[in-house]
């Protein structure tokens, strides 16, 4: 086992966060957790992995947002972190039309907090959740990373773009080992309700219809959220000097396979409408993984009907929130 480190989990709350927390929590990490639990989702959600999920995950958690400064200045004196996981932003491709200020604030402001006081306080890395929406609509599939990502299609897409060149410039500068991983549509056991799986499984358990968007033609590389957790505690135990890296299943799945996933495993075929996509997304997204492969030693192990089964069975105990 890897030596016992202090690490400060961002987004703690949410859904990559708590589950990542779990994990460091059983190697015997000490665990200080932040999260704003603001209201972009039910916050009893995030009340609920903080209670359940993390219920024999000894931490210390803090109802700050990362932004301010003076708050997390106080965090980091208080506990002498080694490495951060930074996950908190605010994430989403279509709020961001509505609530641009938000993105400005959590995911620009809210990262320059974070990597300001990693430089002032010394830690000895970051690990931080970047997006596979940086690629925009990508020239030419699977996407490596070194292919241009410069022609984001979303706002969302470019504060999380510019966090890694924040990242850059404060690993230039101050020589901080900084990993950016690049996740592709995460999903899993106390997941988003904003993302598709969550709405079609409540939806199909409902009896009511679901919107499918770009008429059924768009595709995705989905990712469970273990495959993800394993990606992020890897990356924390490497800490690279520096590097960006795709964690993807490495396979791009149509839509209209999702939902006849969970068709089959709800026992229910799905009213579907179809709709034209939204400003934002993008056509299909599939992830060139043989670089997290080569430098985390790391494989994704869970395919999607196996981890569309786990979330259903989920889904069904929580009841919704
Ligand atoms: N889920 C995915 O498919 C996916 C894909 C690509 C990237 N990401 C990135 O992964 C990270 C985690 O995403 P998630 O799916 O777990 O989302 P999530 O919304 O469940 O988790 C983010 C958490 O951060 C908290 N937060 C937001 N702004 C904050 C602030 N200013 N201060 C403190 N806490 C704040 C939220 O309350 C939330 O609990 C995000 O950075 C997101 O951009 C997620």
């Amino acid at each position: 086992m890897e030596k016992p480190r202090t690490i400060l989990v961002t987004g703690g709350a949410g859904f990559i966060g708590s589950h990542v927390a779990r994990c460091l929590g059983e190697q015997g990490h000490t665990l200080i957790l932040v999260d704003n639990l603001n209201d972009y989702y039910d916050p009893s959600l995030k009340k609920a992995r903080l209670q359940t999920l993390l219920a024999n995950t000894p931490h210390t958690f803090y109802h700050v947002d990362i932004a301010d400064e003076p708050a997390m200045q106080k965090i980091f004196e208080t506990h002498a972190i080694d490495q951060i996981c930074h996950q908190a932003a605010q994430a989403g491709v279509r709020y961001a039309q509505q609530a641009p200020f938000v993105y400005g604030h959590s995911n620009l402001m809210g990262t320059l907090t974070i990597l300001e006081l990693a430089r002032l306080f010394q830690v000895k890395g970051i690990v931080m959740a970047s997006s596979s929406s940086v690629y925009g609509d990508a020239k030419q599939y699977p996407v490596k990373e070194t292919d241009v990502a410069d022609q984001p299609i979303s706002l969302y897409a470019a504060t999380k773009r510019a966090t890694e060149l924040l990242a850059y410039s404060y690993h230039h500068l101050y020589n901080l080992p900084i990993t950016c991983l690049r996740y592709f549509t995460v999903y899993g056991p106390w997941g988003r309700p904003d993302m598709a799986l969550f709405t079609f499984t409540k939806a199909a358990l409902e009896g009511k219809p679901i919107a499918v968007y770009g008429h059924g033609q768009m595709a995705r590389d989905f990712t469970y959220i273990d495959d993800i957790v394993n990606g992020i505690v890897r990356a924390l135990e490497v800490n690279l000097p520096w590097a960006i890296l795709n964690l993807g299943r490495g396979k791009a799945e149509p839509l209209m396979s999702m939902i006849e996933s969970i068709e089959q495993t709800i026992g229910k075929t799905l009213e579907k409408k179809f709709v034209e996509m939204q400003p934002g997304d993008v056509q299909q997204t599939w992830a060139d993984i043989s670089q997290a492969r080569a430098q985390l030693g790391w494989e994704p192990r869970v395919n999607l009907e196996e981890g569309i089964k786990k979330f259903v069975s989920w889904y069904k105990g929580y009841g919704g929130v």
